[in-house]
């Protein structure tokens, strides 16, 4: 078969010590709907060349994640409309969801078979033209808010729910995503059983529409909807990138605010959310662990493009003994975070009565700082919000 007008024009890079061998079997040839447009070259010139043959996608051979880097955040700026397959010899070397964060839209682990790859670049491309339609839609209203925070138990899933639960006080619609899909909490956390799961509406057939999803959502006592994370972590394998992208713009168009939870790892899932997010939070826990991966949460999310004026910063425990001055925070931080909320054992314990405790002790100092987080974000969504 020869090359059509339809197939994907590729470049092809490959780092200097990309070990020669496992390039091979893995280079897609012209029978697999892609035109290799450019030869190899190293990494130093595949921008030029991407350019020069008008390529639509960039495979990219990389001995381990920290070398390739510095050309995604490149490639970003300067061709965002180039979709880019990281390959990388098997089991990976660094974090693979490091490189999807800096701009990577397929990973491949090699050795592989070249139908492999050329499967990889085609899912790059789509890939790129969902973010490229997505774009205009988030910039007109964004109603979404992801809740982030790199390391496990700082508070995430206490922020979200509280913050989702404060906003629907606040008389928004709300609706809030459980993304932590091996091992959400949040059914378990707000008392609403898991009848019903993000996983059943993605194996759902039939269009996805508002009303699709209003089937598949819960609610909680405080009269917050919520679309829960799968009941078993092997089915968290079924909301692909593409799936969760439709559910996150249908829910979007249907409610006023939708908040997301996320897991302590980075996943394509939470990638995902934050491409369509206007406002993200971002959680860290006052030690210096939480504190170092706060900042280099922030950091990546500066190489993603998200401008500083998105993000809040949450500290949690604030108020813990472990010797750390406001100074230490600041210099770490680069500047004071937005909201802190005090360590108090009346957290755990709502959490254990199944409410957020803005409502089972709105009384409570931890209370008092997560309404005043809702009321901010609160402000910033209505300054988006196109209808005025
Ligand atoms: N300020 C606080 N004071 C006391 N306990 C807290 C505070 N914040 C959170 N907790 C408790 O810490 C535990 C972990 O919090 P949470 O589940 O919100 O963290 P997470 O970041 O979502 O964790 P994971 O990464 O596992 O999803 C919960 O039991 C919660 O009640
Ligand atoms: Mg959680």
């Amino acid at each position: 078969m020869s090359a059509t007008a339809m197939d994907t024009r590729l470049s092809i890079a490959a780092h200097r010590d990309f070990p020669g061998g496992l390039l091979d079997g893995a280079m897609p040839n012209g029978d697999s709907g892609v035109l290799v447009a450019s030869g190899m070259t190293d990494f130093d010139g595949a921008l030029m060349a991407a350019e020069r043959d008008r390529s639509e996608v960039l495979l990219a051979f990389t001995p381990t994640i920290a070398e390739v880097l510095e050309l995604l955040v490149q490639s970003r700026k300067t061709r965002p409309e180039m979709g880019i397959v990281v390959a990388i010899p098997g089991p990976a070397n660094g974090s693979l969801g490091e490189a999807l964060m800096a701009g990577a839209h397929e990973i491949v682990i090699l050795p592989a078979e070249r139908t492999v790859v050329a499967a990889a670049v085609q899912k790059a491309v789509a890939r790129v033209t969902t973010a490229a339609q997505t774009d205009g839609a988030v910039e007109a209203r964004s109603p979404l808010i992801v809740v982030l925070g790199p390391k496990g138990g700082v508070g995430k899933t206490t922020v979200a729910t509280n913050l989702a639960t404060t906003l629907t006080a606040g008389g928004l619609r709300v609706l809030l995503v459980d993304l932590d899909l091996q091992f959400g909490d949040v059914g378990l956390v707000l008392g609403v059983p898991p009848d019903r799961t993000i996983h059943d509406l993605v194996t759902s057939q039939g269009r996805l529409d508002g009303e699709s999803l209003a089937g598949f959502i819960g609610r909680t006592a405080d009269g917050v909807d919520v679309l829960l994370a799968p009941a078993r972590p092997d089915q968290a394998e079924a909301v692909t990138a593409e799936r969760l992208a439709e559910v996150l713009d249908v829910a979007a168009r249907a409610y006023d605010a939708v908040v997301v939870d996320t897991p302590p790892a980075i996943t394509s899932a939470t990638i995902t959310a934050i491409d369509r997010a206007q406002h993200l939070v971002m959680v860290g826990s006052l030690d210096l662990p939480g504190l170092k991966n706060m900042k280099v949460g922030l950091e990546t999310l500066d190489l993603m493009g998200v401008d500083r004026g998105r993000i809040v910063t949450v500290l949690n425990r604030a108020n813990s003994k472990v010797g750390l001055l406001a100074h230490e925070v600041k210099q770490v931080l680069g500047g004071t975070p937005d909201v802190s909320i005090p360590s108090d054992r009346a957290l755990p314990r709502s959490t254990n009565s199944a409410r957020p405790i803005v409502a089972a002790d709105p009384r409570s100092a931890p209370a008092k700082a997560l309404r005043s987080l809702g009321q901010r974000v609160s402000r910033e969504l209505s300054k988006n919000d196109g209808k005025g």
